[in-house]
């Protein structure tokens, strides 16, 4: 079943109009596990605005047992990607029955099984799986679907038609493309629940879980209802379907899918409950019920035209769901977490082999975009756009682009154009964020003369693969001024930065100021400036921007770190003096005071020193690691018990900022004070947890401190039984665990019997955490790498999707030294040389190789 050898780049300059218009499809889906039937009837009328071209369906892995035009029966000419066939010059009725094997689909993509229920992912590419169809998001249809079969839960788009004893019909009226359709059949389970729209229509709300989980869903519920909310009073958007289903599908490749009106979650990012769940899941899956929802109006009533327009519905939606989270948590401190992950997943991409625009121009396997860059750099260029033209300019543009492309597959022309007519403004130089690939650099240079203060700023694109030079961008840089004694003179000012170097002037001040640059990180830009270590302790202490007092502190760890690594430096005191003081500050929120403490990890370390020219070390980065955190432990010894009794909570457990915040600080201090007691509080937080997030955080501590056994065994036997709970039984061994034993827990937990490694998760969880892991990843005697070689090349037979975005562990194999290098180079060899390997996989690594 391999698809063509020789694999097939595609090109954003190539695109062109399917030849017909689909005027509706009828599916009517047999359900059977190694012979589902699919029959499909479809009326399609030629097109008259498209240039000529062949009758074309894509279509894979399908068994066509016939085939009828008008109601005669035609022979099709097929190939491994689909069909052809010659049709009349106007319009016709499309009939075809096919034969497909879901329980034998190990890659979850188009219809397979999990657990007993079948399910559908169609995005990309699936619906070629399921039946012959122009499967391009440019070709809309509505769909009326007939479900037979004896389980007693039969679920499509749209809203229910009607049905009888081993069948049920259900009709979306909303025009989609094929991506958006979904299909879930078996023993399930609801959470039900209700919305009234703000114009007063009803709409039937269910969660779908396997019998059993029923208790896990009230989260998800109240999520979607406050997003519901939420999307009509800040966009003014309405759910327009009667019904909203949600269903929680334990293998799956990602974490969920917009599919209209049946959204289908990987089990992890929808199930929750405070004995099973941490705090961090419950805001993960917060914000993804509302990302998934979100889309139903940016990504499924205007969705792309083509697959290289992905940002148009996801930088958007990411955009919003974050604006979301602000809402309903803290803004700064979501602010500081997007950046973060930035940093460590965006990053690195945009800095690698395999950096690309945030709209590719050309892929061979698209599922291998659907990255960060596209995702969160995506997200990013909105929040500077809006920066640029003003929150009310924002929401006036959304408003004409919701208006002018409702029910269109549109392009980021289109987006770019409803900004420039609603605003103004010329957008053409902007549009390079989404065309050219690369973290810009940003310097700083600084003038004061005679009550006037000049900031100078030069900006640069390092090359990427196939984009050696670089055009200056725009960047809205947001400065605020704070004078010699810490109070703010000029409040946040967004300068915006159009040339390569450019000077921006600040009159009428009587001394010279401290300035806080690139507050709440306005840009996606790597900024270099070596401003004395006073000045950031200064910012530590006074800046009015949230953000940018955190990234003071993170500036003077980096610092810290990178001395402490090249020139075995000790600590600096000046900085960890400025750290307890906002630690000590009990009138800011303890989420925030965690985040402080918290600190870089070893592969944020490892970046700062490649952009700084270094060769990470990984095993002395993981020795600075732990003599910092070593001397934070000592150092605040006395401070520890104190900030332990505020963290604690004493009310039932809520999973909302506030308890979470506290929380957070807890662990932030449970870890230190491991390091002072071998792990005594661990044990006694372990034994008398009521929630997952306490006992997790004391199982790291123990699994840290080699402490493990004991309380290992005890949570396995506890939650032997819940796979989301496994999942993280697994990953922690490894990630908390010391450098010289990550490869051979990763090795002996791919013997457990519960290492299911064809579920996803499961397999993220044991060798995702291995790679991850920066030290053990990158032992020097390459165990780690082989490691992880040896099982990519044995997913990939079964799941290409899951192996090929996997690959990117390797992303940043050339910044180790040559014995390193070599290694990893060895093990992207010998996965490229596999007989068989799937063009996703095959991708990946010629890219990474080149
Ligand atoms: N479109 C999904 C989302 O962003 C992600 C996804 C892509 C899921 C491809 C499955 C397959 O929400
Ligand atoms: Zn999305």
């Amino acid at each position: 079943m391999m698809k063509d050898a020789s694999p097939q780049t595609i090109h954003l300059a190539d695109y062109t109009p399917f030849g017909w218009t689909v005027r509706d499809v009828h599916l009517t889906v047999k359900l059977s596990p190694r012979a589902t039937r699919v029959v499909a009837r479809i009326h399609f009328a030629p097109r008259g605005d498209a240039p000529a071209q062949d009758f074309f369906l894509h279509g894979e892995e399908l068994t066509l047992l016939r085939a009828a035009i008008d109601g005669a029966e035609v022979t099709p000419e097929i190939t491994p990607q689909g069909l052809t066939c010659p049709v009349p010059d106007g319009p016709f009725l499309w009939e075809s029955e096919v034969e497909i094997a879901p329980a034998d689909n190990t890659a979850l993509e188009g219809l397979y099984m999990s657990n007993g229920m079948y399910c559908t992912q169609c995005e990309a590419e699936g619906f070629r799986k399921i039946t012959y169809y122009p499967d391009r998001p440019d070709v809309m249809a509505t769909f009326t679907v007939r479900i037979e079969g004896d389980e007693p839960v039969k679920l499509s788009n749209g809203n229910p038609a009607d049905s009888g004893a081993g069948w049920a019909e259900w009709h979306d009226p909303w025009p989609k493309p094929a991506y958006l359709f979904a299909l879930v059949a078996g023993d399930l389970r609801n959470h039900p629940g209700s919305f009234t729209t703000k114009s007063g229509k009803e709409v039937e709300l269910n969660i779908w879980v396997r019998p059993g989980d029923e208790g896990k869903c009230a989260f998800g519920m109240e999520a979607l209802k406050k997003s519901m909310t939420w999307d009509e009073e800040v966009y003014g958007r309405e759910y327009d379907l009667d019904i909203f289903n949600v269903v929680a599908v334990d293998d799956f490749n990602m974490g969920a899918m917009e599919n209209k009106g049946l959204n289908i979650f990987n089990s992890s990012c929808v199930l929750a409950s405070p004995e099973t769940s941490t705090d961090a899941n419950f805001e993960r899956i917060e914000a993804i019920i509302a990302h998934e929802y979100f889309h139903n109006w940016t990504g499924n009533r205007i969705t792309c035209r083509d697959w290289f327009q992905l940002c148009l519905k996801e930088g958007l939606t990411v955009y919003r769901d974050s604006q979301f989270t602000s809402d309903m948590r803290s803004a700064e401190v979501k602010r500081i977490s997007d950046v973060i992950a930035l940093r460590a997943r965006q990053f690195p991409e945009d800095q690698g082999p395999l950096a690309h625009p945030v709209r590719p121009e050309s892929f061979q396997e698209i599922n291998n975009f659907y990255t960060a860059t596209v995702y969160e750099k995506g997200a990013e260029v909105i929040g500077m756009l809006k920066r640029l033209v003003g929150d009310e300019e924002y929401y006036k543009a959304l408003d004409l682009y919701f208006e002018r492309h409702d029910g269109d597959a549109a392009t980021i022309e289109d987006w770019i154009r409803v900004f420039e007519d609603a605003t103004g403004r010329d957008l053409s130089q902007f549009k390079r964020w989404y065309s050219q690939a690369g973290t810009p650099r940003l310097s700083v240079s600084e003038d004061f003369s005679e009550g006037t203060y000049t900031l100078t700023f030069r900006q640069t694109t390092p090359p990427t693969p196939g984009q050696p030079d670089k055009a200056p961008q725009v960047l809205p840089i947001a400065v605020g001024l704070l004078n010699p004694n810490g109070h703010e003179v000029v409040p946040t000012t967004v300068l915006e930065m159009t040339e390569a170097e450019q000077s921006f002037t600040f009159e009428g001040l009587s001394a010279k100021p401290v300035p806080s640059i690139l507050r709440g990180f306005s840009a996606p830009v790597v900024l270099e400036r070596d401003s004395a270590p006073e000045e950031r302790a200064f910012l530590l202490a006074h800046d009015t921007d949230a953000f940018n007092r955190w990234e003071s502190s993170r500036d003077l760890a980096r610092d810290c770190l990178v001395a402490m690594v090249t020139e075995g430096a000790a600590p600096d005191t000046a900085w960890l003096d400025g750290l307890e003081r906002v630690i000590r500050d009990d009138t800011l929120d303890p989420a925030f005071r965690a985040l402080m403490m918290g600190g870089p990890t070893q592969s944020e370390t490892a970046q700062v020193l490649h952009e700084r020219g270094h060769v990470p070390d990984p095993d002395a980065i993981w020795d600075a690691h732990e003599s910092l955190r070593q001397a934070m432990a000592e150092r605040w010894q006395d401070l520890l018990p104190a900030l332990a009794e505020e963290a604690r909570v004493t009310e039932a457990y809520r999973p909302d900022a506030a308890q979470s915040g506290k929380r957070a600080l807890g662990s932030a201090v449970l870890a230190l004070q491991t390091r002072l007691d071998g792990g005594k509080a661990a044990e006694a937080q372990f034994a008398s947890a009521d929630n997952m997030t306490l006992q997790l955080s004391a199982l790291a501590c123990l699994v840290q401190a080699g402490r493990d056994e004991a309380a290992l065994r005890a949570f396995h036997d506890q939650w032997q039984d819940d796979r989301l709970v496994m999942d993280k039984w697994f990953a922690l061994q490894i990630a908390a665990t010391t450098p010289d034993k990550a490869p051979e827990r990763t090795a002996a937990l791919t013997e457990h019997p519960a290492f299911d490694w064809t579920n996803p998760n499961r397999f993220r969880s044991v060798l995702g955490a291995l790679a991850m892991h920066h030290t053990g990843f990158h032992a020097k005697d390459g165990r780690g790498y082989k490691l992880l070689a040896d099982w990519l090349i044995k997913l990939d037979a079964k799941n290409p999707q899951t192996t090929a975005r996997m690959c990117s562990a390797f992303q940043t194999w050339k910044r180790y030294d040559a014995d390193r290098q070599a290694l990893m180079k060895a093990q992207l060899e010998r996965i490229a040389a596999r007989p068989g390997l799937s063009p996703d996989t095959g991708e990946m690594v010629s890219r990474l190789l080149s």
